[in-house]
């Protein structure tokens, strides 16, 4: 049976104190609204309405999925909210709430609900809150069944001690919501259409509410503020860390770790702290991260290390490379087996070959850079003149002397050797020696100036 997914997203989020709407804050990099939808996403047959207020040009702009928006123009409550999405349900199907402020929901407590769901019976996802302050209290009655939520604005002293509270989730047939929502009035302590009333009315109706409860607590936290943010947050990383060493990743301080997209890891691969991967990162069999380590969109191949303290995007490093202390390997730079690139060093849209080096203070951009080449300190590939870029190729073993600038478009044959200090504009042919720099005069008898 298809489901009716209803995500709430138009609240405001005052208290994020933020020119960006709530439900676009991010929890590891990754608006919270788009957590849940990636969530829904893993369900069979959905068809997925979000509603939208607060900021909706920006959330629209920003989500991605296959979503119908229903606009709600003023925030009148939960259940006027639902309420929009109304029109584009179908009665036969079965109907679910959810919060996109609650963005760590996961798949197997969404099966849950839908398992809950028949034409007798609402599923209720409640929690059971060592402090249940701010939250509707679920009321039973004598038998332990659920007769109403009361929202703690409208409970009286014996509702207020009641642990167990609405997450929020709920789901039930569509048709009953087509049935009950139009009932709900706003005569209650906060003037609002509370979507917690259907509780009672599907009890007026015989039905019976099922309350699964999630598996961890933390997936019905909602984020109202930063400190809330940050803590959704920690507990996310620290589940995808837990995750990763259940696989035999090796992290150093697990507390000391962020993903921000998805990290794929082979065997025996060892992160040291306060690495941060961004989108979609690889890092094969053997693998070693050190400290302070930046990458993104990256694949690393086998037994390959990657020193303290650098960066890598949208780089491709093969087997067994060494990289860093201190280095950026911006985008489209690849390295073949065997690569060196050492301490502050910046590569760009460069190709180091086989077994090739460039082992200290260099900038190689627009470059392609065959087997074995020694690239001696201070080497710049000169690639702009401001308006354009042109490439520099230097062949299979040569050797490119300390303080060289290349000027490109330019290119050093197989073999071919450029001597320290020099400005090479011009092609240096195979095996051949370029020296281009002032001769060395030696001034014998100098006296050096005295104080006068
Ligand atoms: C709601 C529940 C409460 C539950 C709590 C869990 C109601 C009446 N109360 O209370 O029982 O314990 O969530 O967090 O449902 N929203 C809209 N349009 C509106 C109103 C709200 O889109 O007109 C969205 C908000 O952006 C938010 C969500 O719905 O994402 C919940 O609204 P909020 O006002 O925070 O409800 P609570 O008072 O926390
Ligand atoms: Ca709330």
């Amino acid at each position: 049976m298809a489901v009716d997914v209803v995500i709430l997203a138009a609240g405001k989020g005052t208290r994020m104190k933020s020119a960006l709407p709530k439900v676009l804050h991010p929890i590891a990099g990754r608006p919270m609204l788009q957590h849940v939808i990636d969530t829904v996403n893993t369900l069979p047959d959905i068809n997925l309405h979000v509603v939208i207020g607060h900021g909706a040009e920006a959330v629209r702009e920003t989500i991605n999925g296959d979503i119908n928006w229903l606009m709600q123009e003023e925030q009148l409550g939960t259940g006027h909210a639902v309420a929009q999405a109304l029109p584009a349900v179908t009665a036969g199907n079965k109907l679910m709430v959810l919060y996109g402020d609650v963005p760590l929901i996961q798949t197997h407590t969404l099966e849950a609900m839908l398992d809950n769901v028949g034409s007798n019976d609402f599923a209720l996802l409640t929690v059971d809150l060592e402090n249940p302050q701010g939250y509707g209290r679920i009321v039973r009655d004598k038998n332990g069944d659920v007769i109403a939520i009361v929202e703690q604005k409208d409970a009286n002293s014996e509702q207020l001690v009641i642990n167990e509270v609405n997450t929020g989730v709920m789901a039930g047939m569509a048709d009953d919501f087509l049935c009950w929502l139009p009932e709900l009035n706003n005569e209650n302590a906060q003037g609002e259409y509370y979507l917690t009333d259907v509780i009672a009315m599907a009890c007026d109706e015989g039905k019976t509410i099922n309350t699964p409860q999630p598996q961890h607590e933390w997936e019905v936290l909602g984020v109202n503020n930063r400190s809330q943010q940050a803590e959704l947050e920690r507990i996310y990383q620290g589940e995808q860390a837990q995750r990763l060493m259940e696989n035999g990743l090796t992290i150093l301080d697990p507390a000391r770790i962020d993903i921000r997209g998805e990290l794929i890891v082979g065997n025996d691969v060892v992160i040291d702290i306060n690495a941060v991967f961004e989108g979609h990162v690889e890092l094969k069999d053997g693998v070693r991260i050190g400290p302070n380590c930046c990458i993104k969109n990256s694949t690393v191949g086998e037994y390959t290390e990657i020193h303290a303290n650098s960066i890598l995007e949208d780089s491709l490093v093969a087997e067994s490379c060494q990289i860093g202390p201190f280095a950026r390997l911006r985008p489209n730079t690849e390295l073949k087996a065997n690569a060196k690139v050492g301490n502050f060093v910046e590569t760009k849209k460069t190709t180091v070959g086989e077994g090739s080096k460039i082992n200290h203070l260099s900038y190689v951009g627009d470059a392609i850079l065959g087997k074995n080449v020694n690239v001696g300190a201070g080497t710049i590939t000169c690639n702009y003149d401001g308006v354009n870029k042109f490439k520099t190729e230097i062949g299979d073993e040569a050797f490119i002397g300390s303080n060289t600038s290349l000027v490109a478009p330019v290119k050093v044959g197989e073999k071919g050797t450029v001597g320290a200090g020099s400005t090479i504009t011009s092609e240096v042919g195979n095996e051949d020696l370029a020296v281009a720099r002032g001769k060395q005069r030696n001034i014998s008898g100098w006296k050096r100036p005295v104080k006068k």
